[in-house]
C-alpha cells in the first residue's frame, strides 16, 4: 500500500520506517529541509536502537522516501498520517497548530478521497477539528471530496520504539465510519497476525485512550515515589516493598520503580494536557494534579540529599554526574531529572563533571555555554577529583562499576543514587555513604 506520513519526528519516522520495512511504499513529508536532506544522506535526527539501519535499508530500496513537497505527499497515497508535534502551550494544554496546518495542507491539495490518520497525541475532540479545518478548506476551494478522519494513537516507548512499532501490543483505531476500517486493516495486517490486536472504537474514546494509558503509568510511578518518601521516613526499604507488592498479579512488577522522577516527552506533557482539558470542561482532576506535583517534587530529591550531606553552600565542590538522558537507551533530555539536579547544584555554587553514554551532544547543545559543567568521555573520568557521585539515569553499564576505583577517584566516598542501582548494605561494607530513593535505614535513622 502507499502511505504518506506528515512529520518526521520520533513517532512519524519510526512508524514510516516500520511500514516501509513490511513492504508499504512510504513517503515522509517535513517542513524542515535540512532534516529531509540529512535523512537522504543516512543521518538520523534521533538516537533510537535499530532505527538507523532500518531507515537506510528502506531508503535505499526505494520504499521509504523523504520530501518537503507537501503536494507530492498528498498525491502519493489515499492514507495520510498526521504525526507532527503537539508541543505544550504556556498553560500545559497541547498546541494543535501543526496538526491543523497539515489538515489544511491535505485539503488544499487533495484531488481524490483520503483517509487521514491522526497519530500525534492530541486532546479529545481534535479529530473533529481536523475534520472541520479540512471541510472549510475544501469549501473554499469550491470542490466536494470525501475524507475520513481516524484516530490511531501511538504507544511506542523511546529506546524501544522500533520493537514496539514492529510488535504492537494493541492497535487502537477510532473511527465513526466502519467502511474506513478496511484500508487500515490492510495497512496493519503484517503487524496483526496470529491474534487480532486491533481495538476499534469511536474517535473520542481512542483519543482519550492514549492519555489514559500515559496518565495511568505516570500515576503508578508517582504512587511509588510517594511510598518511597514514606518508606524513607519510616525506616523501610522501598525496594523490598516494591517486590512485596509487585508479586500481587493485580499490581504487577511493571512501572513500579521509584526514582528521581519521570521525564521525557510524553508523561509530563500528557499529564499536564489532560489536567488542562479537565479544567476546561469544569472538572478538577485531583489525582492527576497530585501525580504531577509528586513528580515535580521528586526531581528535587537528589539535590535535597546533597544539601543534607554537604550543606547549602556548595561553592568549591565538584560532583560527578552519571546519566543525563531522561531514561536509558535514548539521548533525549526533555524534562530529565538530571536537568533539575544540575540547575540546583549550580545555583548552590557547585561544579559538575558529567557523563552519559548517548546524551553528550544533547547536553552540549543545551548547557555547552556553562563554565561550571565539564563533559567527560567516560564514567570513570567523571569521578576523578569529584567530591561525590550523583546518578540520575539507570544505564546498564552503571550497574557494576569498579567500586575500588570509584573510592580512590572520589574525594569522599559518597553516592547519591536516583535510580536505586546498588545494594545499600554492600556499599556500606565497602565504606561508602549511600543515599538511595526510599532506602529507609540507609538514609535515615529508624524513627
Ligand atoms: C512513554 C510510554 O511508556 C509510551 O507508551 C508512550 O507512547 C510514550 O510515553 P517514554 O516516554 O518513551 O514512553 O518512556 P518510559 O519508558 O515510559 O519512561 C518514562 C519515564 O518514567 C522515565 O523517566 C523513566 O525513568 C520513568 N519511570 C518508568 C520510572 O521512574 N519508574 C518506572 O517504574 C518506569
Amino acid at each position: 500500500m502507499k502511505v504518506t506520513v506528515f512529520g518526521i519526528g520520533y513517532v512519524g519516522l519510526v512508524q514510516a520506517a516500520v511500514l516501509a520495512e513490511v513492504g508499504h511504499e512510504v513517503l515522509c513529508i517535513d517542513v524542515d529541509a535540512k532534516k529531509v536532506e540529512n535523512l537522504k544522506n543516512g543521518q538520523i535526527p534521533i538516537f533510537e536502537p535499530g532505527l538507523t539501519p532500518l531507515v537506510k535499508q528502506n531508503y535505499e530500496s526505494g520504499r521509504l522516501k523523504f520530501s518537503i513537497d507537501a503536494e507530492e505527499g498528498v498525491a502519493h497515497a489515499q492514507v495520510q498520517f498526521i504525526a507532527v508535534g503537539t508541543p505544550p502551550e504556556e498553560d500545559g494544554s497541547a498546541d494543535l497548530k501543526y496538526v491543523t496546518a497539515v489538515a489544511r495542507t491535505i485539503a488544499q491539495y487533495m484531488t481524490s478521497p483520503k483517509i487521514v490518520i491522526d497519530k500525534s497525541t492530541v486532546p479529545v475532540g481534535t479529530a473533529d477539528k481536523v475534520r472541520q479545518v479540512m471541510g472549510q478548506t475544501l469549501q473554499q476551494r469550491g470542490i466536494k471530496l470525501s475524507f475520513d478522519v481516524i484516530s490511531n494513537p501511538e504507544f511506542l516507548k523511546e529506546g524501544a520504539a522500533v520493537a514496539d512499532c514492529m510488535r504492537p501490543e494493541r492497535i487502537v483505531i477510532g473511527t465513526d465510519n466502519p467502511d474506513a476500517i478496511e484500508p487500515i486493516r490492510e495497512l496493519y495486517e503484517p503487524f496483526n497476525r496470529n491474534h487480532d490486536r486491533m481495538i476499534v472504537m469511536d474517535i473520542r474514546s481512542a483519543e482519550l485512550t492514549k492519555y489514559a494509558a500515559n496518565c495511568m503509568l505516570a500515576t503508578k510511578i508517582s504512587f511509588m515515589n510517594e511510598m518511597s518518601n514514606l518508606a524513607e521516613l519510616l525506616g523501610a526499604d522501598i525496594e523490598k516493598v516494591r517486590q512485596g507488592i509487585g508479586s500481587d498479579s493485580r499490581i504487577g512488577y511493571h512501572f513500579i520503580y521509584p526514582g528521581c522522577g519521570y521525564g521525557g516527552s510524553c508523561f509530563p506533557k500528557d499529564v499536564q494536557a489532560l489536567i488542562r482539558t479537565s479544567e476546561q470542561i469544569g472538572y478538577q482532576p485531583k489525582l492527576l494534579q497530585a501525580v504531577e506535583q509528586v513528580n515535580a517534587q521528586q526531581k528535587y530529591k537528589l539535590p535535597t540529599f546533597v544539601e543534607r550531606h554537604f550543606g547549602k553552600n556548595l561553592a568549591g565542590k565538584t560532583f560527578a554526574l552519571w546519566g543525563l538522558s531522561f531514561k536509558p537507551n535514548t539521548d533525549d533530555m526533555r524534562e530529565a531529572s538530571s536537568r533539575v539536579l544540575m540547575e540546583q547544584l549550580w545555583a548552590a555554587g557547585a561544579k559538575i563533571k558529567a557523563y552519559d553514554p548517548e546524551a553528550m551532544n544533547e547536553t552540549q547543545r543545551i548547557y555547552g555555554h556553562r563554565s561550571d559543567l565539564e563533559l567527560m568521555g567516560t564514567k570513570e573520568a567523571a569521578l576523578q577529583g569529584a567530591d561525590a557521585l550523583v546518578i540520575c539515569t539507570e544505564w546498564q553499564n552503571f550497574r557494576a562499576p569498579d567500586f575500588d576505583l570509584m573510592k580512590s577517584s572520589l574525594k569522599s566516598p559518597v553516592i547519591f543514587d536516583g535510580r536505586n542501582l546498588f545494594d545499600p548494605d554492600r556499599l556500606e561494607k565497602r565504606g561508602f555513604t549511600y543515599y538511595g530513593i526510599g532506602r529507609g535505614a540507609s538514609v535515615n535513622p529508624v524513627l
